[in-house]
């Protein structure tokens, strides 16, 4: 065996244990009460640890051209950043040009990524362009290993209702996932301009532009559809409550409507926006009231939110401040791939989920919905994407012990308690008690199936 990792205890959604676990070639080979070193002379105490899967974030947004710029983290300092915070697989949006197929998108992006990566990747498409035969092109990019694609109701390439039900109607047909970014863009567009027009324009307008009901409306209106042409939606970064009661009621109803949330909704409330660094957490959807975070919080209790994912998309302050005078100048988006496991364990340490809660909403899940066989659990055959985590270590996030190449973050401050102090990607160390061990091009591309 390369590695034993020796009286942990193993957290897999399905329960906990205490055991050793056996890594060769950067699989998962054996899980026991003891195991004997033998030859094998890298042996990892971990007694008073937890051993976790490593996270998959199913929502970030690496150099993505948005908002006037390109979002601050490329394909290494992301994946940097994902590895250091215990995230071994993450999913960026490939964003479709208007004429190109999807597999094109897939490999325009994939050429980008692969020289770069830290952690193993894969991609979902956002669907721009649907015309001249390229909504057929969903098939052939289901079959390369993208089944995922995902469309905007808001923003200047967000899809027609008629495209957004066409999309349905063909992942039905082909076996895909369509994931929706939903807020009603008829009325930010509305609001925004009444509001600038009465030369309200701080952040705290960004969120009252784009309130509750904006976007629990698109919530209801998206499942309408995906019910209607009887295929799956995932919705992102579920944000409101009464978006979290349609997601509840049609999951009773039998439909397969998954929801995702994301920490920076459990973490802060719309008043982040008063703050005089408020446009730094702009981002869409914007956070709501306390009364959607409650919601979302119960939501993840019962079992209606299904995975935690970052949107992870930031911007330099310098391009926040564009926003200084006009809200609508600000590009959307915050940083947070390092923090989600770490705030999501923390919270399981503090009782508001479990720890098995914590690895089914950031591993299991995310690896179930979007297919990446190899992934999400501590089990013999799995890749041994493992993250060793210590419930006692005191962490205080701050921008300088980050591995993100963006100048702030809206954690900043935050306290955490117990935090990952090991990160393996498929057996390799990558982080180790605060640094980066990793390497630029080690991460994979992962080929997704949802069959
Ligand atoms: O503000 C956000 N969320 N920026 C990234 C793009 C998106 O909407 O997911
Ligand atoms: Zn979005
Ligand atoms: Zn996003």
């Amino acid at each position: 065996m390369d590695m034993i990792i020796k009286n942990g205890t193993v957290v897999n959604a399905s329960g906990s244990f205490r055991a050793d676990v056996g890594v060769r070639d950067g699989k998962i080979v054996c899980i026991a009460e003891s195991i004997e070193a033998g030859s094998c002379e890298n042996i990892i105490d971990a007694s008073g640890k937890l051993v976790l899967p490593g996270a998959i974030d199913a929502h970030t947004h690496l150099a993505m051209p948005f908002g006037g710029t390109v979002s601050s983290d490329d394909y290494f300092a992301g994946t940097r950043a994902a590895a250091c915070g215990g995230t071994t697989t993450v999913f960026d949006f490939a964003l479709q040009d208007f004429g190109e197929k999807m597999t094109d998108t897939v490999k325009r992006r994939d050429a980008l990524c692969a020289p770069d990566a830290a952690v193993d990747y894969s991609f979902h498409v956002a669907v721009k362009d649907v015309e001249n035969g390229l909504l057929d092109s969903l098939e052939e990019c289901v079959k390369y290993g993208v089944p995922s694609f995902k469309v905007f109701m808001v923003y200047d390439f967000g899809v027609t209702d008629g495209v957004f039900y066409r999309v349905l109607q063909k992942a039905k047909e082909v076996g895909a996932l369509i994931e929706v970014h939903a807020e009603n863009n008829e009325l930010v567009n509305t609001l925004t301009k009444q509001y600038l027009s009465e030369g309200k324009t701080s952040a705290w307008y960004h969120y009252m532009s784009r309130p509750e009901f904006v976007e629990g409306e698109a919530d209801e209106r998206a499942i309408q559809w995906a019910k209607a042409s009887g295929a799956p939606l995932y919705i992102v970064h579920l944000a409101n409550k009464q978006g979290v009661e349609a997601v509840t009621k049609a999951k009773d109803e039998g439909y397969k409507i998954y929801a995702e949330t994301c920490p920076q909704y459990l973490e802060f409330t719309s008043d982040v926006y008063k703050r005089d660094d408020g446009r730094n957490f702009v981002c869409s959807p914007p956070m709501k009231g306390k009364e959607s975070q409650d919601a979302i919080w119960e939501a993840i209790r019962r079992g209606d939110i299904d995975t935690i994912a970052t949107d992870h998309c930031p911007f330099q302050s310098a391009e926040k401040d564009w926003g200084i005078n006009d809200f609508t100048k600000i590009p959307n988006g915050c940083a947070g791939i390092e923090n989600m496991y770490p705030y999501m364990l923390s919270a399981a340490g503090e009782g508001k989920i479990t720890f098995e809660q914590a690895v089914k909403l950031c591993s299991e899940n995310p690896a179930k919905i979007f297919g990446c066989k190899d992934k999400g659990v501590i089990a013999v055959g799995k890749d041994a994407d493992i993250v060793i985590y210590d419930p006692q270590l005191d962490f205080t996030i701050t921008n300088d012990k980050m591995h993100s190449d963006c100048d702030h973050t809206i954690w900043e401050g935050i306290k955490l308690h117990g935090y990952p102090v090991q990160t393996y990607s498929r057996g390799r160390l990558v982080y180790d008690n605060g640094e980066f061990l990793g390497e630029r091009g080690w991460g994979k591309f992962v080929k997704c199936s949802l069959k």
